[in-house]
């Protein structure tokens, strides 16, 4: 029987997530009938990895440490094949600034944007009626590497925008800014290797004024919608980009695109997650039951995709 290792928690301000995706994903392939051992991620444990002689690792991580290619290099040094991307797509996928100027590059929609670094930044000096004039309100600030929404802002008043531009850089060196993109919350799923494959798009409601990390982990506080209530054309629009993103950003194994679809039908493509969350409830294995993929059969096909790199 083949033996897995599992990764999970670690030492992201996402450890808690990590725990119950990497939890969910132990309890379902010791279902399939896997081997199944863990760790919990920290320096102490790296030895280990080596010791417990896996044939696949399972890396149930996200954020730093994990989901930036650090984890990826590691086992690629070690020889062990591993789920999901590989190391320079993990760590493009943990920049969004890396990531929107990819997307740039090869012509797919993402929000317009302005980078701010901590060395340029003076609360003194600083105009927000530049920035303004450009985007209007609200503005997104976001620490670049972080997921879950954590530290992200959106202003909506002028006086707020140098608070939330600090609250972003003490995740970092440098702030992103992009133009609020009303519209439909959308977010695509994938999995494959050469030939990726587009799973339903799932539309998500929140109930607070955005999908923020509240919104994203308690219960009731948002759903998720299969099939999205979007047009055709708009579906077919939105998976074509999303499959034409993953293969740019260089993806393996899966990944999950987030999307914003604005009120004239106009997609926005906000970030790739390439390790996103792996609870039963999670919204990749959601687009997978609507699939008629079970969360076990999954995992499964994650695991042999990671055979095949
Ligand atoms: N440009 C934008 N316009 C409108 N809402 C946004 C924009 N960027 C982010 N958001 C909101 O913030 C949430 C988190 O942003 P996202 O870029 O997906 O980062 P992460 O999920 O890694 O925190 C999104 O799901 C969306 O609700
Ligand atoms: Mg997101």
């Amino acid at each position: 029987m083949k033996k897995v290792l599992v990764l999970m928690g670690g030492t992201s301000e996402e450890r808690e997530v990590s725990l119950k995706s990497g939890q969910a994903v132990v309890k379902a392939l010791q279902e399939k009938g896997y081997q199944v051992e863990s760790l919990d991620l920290n320096p102490g444990v790296l030895g280990d990895i080596e010791k417990i002689k896996p044939d696949v690792v399972f890396i149930a991580l996200h954020g730093r440490n994990g989901e930036d290619g650090t984890v990826q290099g590691y086992l690629d040094l070690l020889g062990i094949p591993y789920t999901g991307s590989g190391v320079a797509a993990s760590a493009i996928g943990m920049d969004k600034i890396l990531t929107k100027k990819i997307l740039c590059y090869e012509g797919l929609p993402t929000a317009e944007f302005e980078v701010i670094r901590k060395r340029d930044f003076n609360r003194d000096s600083f105009s927000e009626n530049s920035l303004i004039a450009r985007f209007g309100l609200p503005i997104v600030v976001k620490p670049p590497t972080q997921g879950s929404s954590v530290g992200t802002t959106i202003v909506r008043d002028k006086n707020d925008l140098i608070a939330a531009i600090e609250k972003a850089l003490v995740f970092g060196d440098e702030v992103l800014l992009e133009r609020f993109i009303a519209g439909t919350e959308l977010t695509v799923a994938i999995i494959g290797n050469d030939e990726p494959v587009v799973l339903p798009v799932i539309e998500i409601t929140a109930e607070n004024e955005y999908y923020d990390y509240e919104s994203k982990y308690t219960p009731g506080m948002s759903s998720h919608i299969i099939p999205a209530r979007i047009a055709d054309d708009s579906r077919e629009l939105i998976e074509g980009l999303a499959k034409k993103a993953y293969q740019a950003l260089k993806c393996r194994g899966f990944s999950r695109i987030d999307f914003i679809l604005d009120q004239n039908g106009k997609p926005y493509i906000l970030e790739n997650n390439t390790i996103p969350g792996m609870t039963a409830t999670s919204l990749i294995p959601d687009a997978a039951r609507a699939a008629g993929i079970n969360f076990p059969e999954l995992l499964e096909k994650i695991i042999e995709m990671a055979e095949e790199k």
